[in-house]
């Protein structure tokens, strides 16, 4: 190759390497007994995200009927439980992966406070969510209605417990399709 040739293609290479930088990813989640986090994690391998897990301060009873007891009224009575510090660089990422298990056919209320919480303004927001025999009902329209700020894709994925079919094929193409 002439000097002049590998100078251009030296230059052609720059070039492009500077504009197929990433969106830098975050999969966020809230998880009670772990299928949300299996899910997330899947997520997370395949778009080469990072984790962040949606915690409670105060954490939720470990008697499982006292848990539904207490979701349920945060739920009914509109209450946003506190949640431990978010991430200190959200701000460095583009597309935001929300995980939340289904309560009542909606997101579970940890994840409405992270929603709310107004520090994912501008982001591109993707649910997901796991549930049990019912489907994920309201959880996406709920996602858009909460972060009132974000760019919401209402075609989220959803899984039953902790089977997780389509999640990567999913993954990639919602990976695609925003960055486009
Ligand atoms: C408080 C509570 C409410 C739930 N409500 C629903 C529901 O309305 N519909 C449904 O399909 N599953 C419901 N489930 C089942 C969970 O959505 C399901 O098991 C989910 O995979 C749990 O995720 P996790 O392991 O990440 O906490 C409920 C579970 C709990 C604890």
């Amino acid at each position: 190759m002439s000097a002049k040739k590998f100078f251009i293609s030296a230059l052609v290479g720059t070039t492009l390497a500077a504009t197929t930088v990433q969106a830098k990813t975050l999969v966020a989640y809230f998880t009670l007994t772990g299928n949300t986090q299996h899910a997330a994690e899947i997520i997370a391998q395949k778009a080469g995200a990072d984790l962040y897990q949606i915690e409670l301060i105060t954490p939720y009873p470990s008697d499982y009927k006292e848990q539904i007891a207490l979701a349920k009224k945060e739920l009914s009575e509109g209450t946003l439980p506190l949640i431990k510090d978010l991430p200190a660089n959200l701000d460095e990422y583009d597309i935001i992966f929300v995980g939340s298990p289904v309560w009542w056919g909606t997101i579970a209320t940890p994840v409405r406070t992270f929603l709310a919480s107004g520090a994912l303004k501008g982001k591109t927001v993707i649910p997901f969510v796991t549930h049990g025999s019912g489907g994920p009902d309201k959880s996406f329209t709920d996602t858009k209605e909460l972060c009132k700020d974000c760019k919401v894709r209402t075609d989220g994925w959803s899984g039953y417990n902790n089977l997780t079919p389509g999640l990567e094929s999913w993954t990639q193409k919602m990976l695609e399709e925003v960055q486009k």
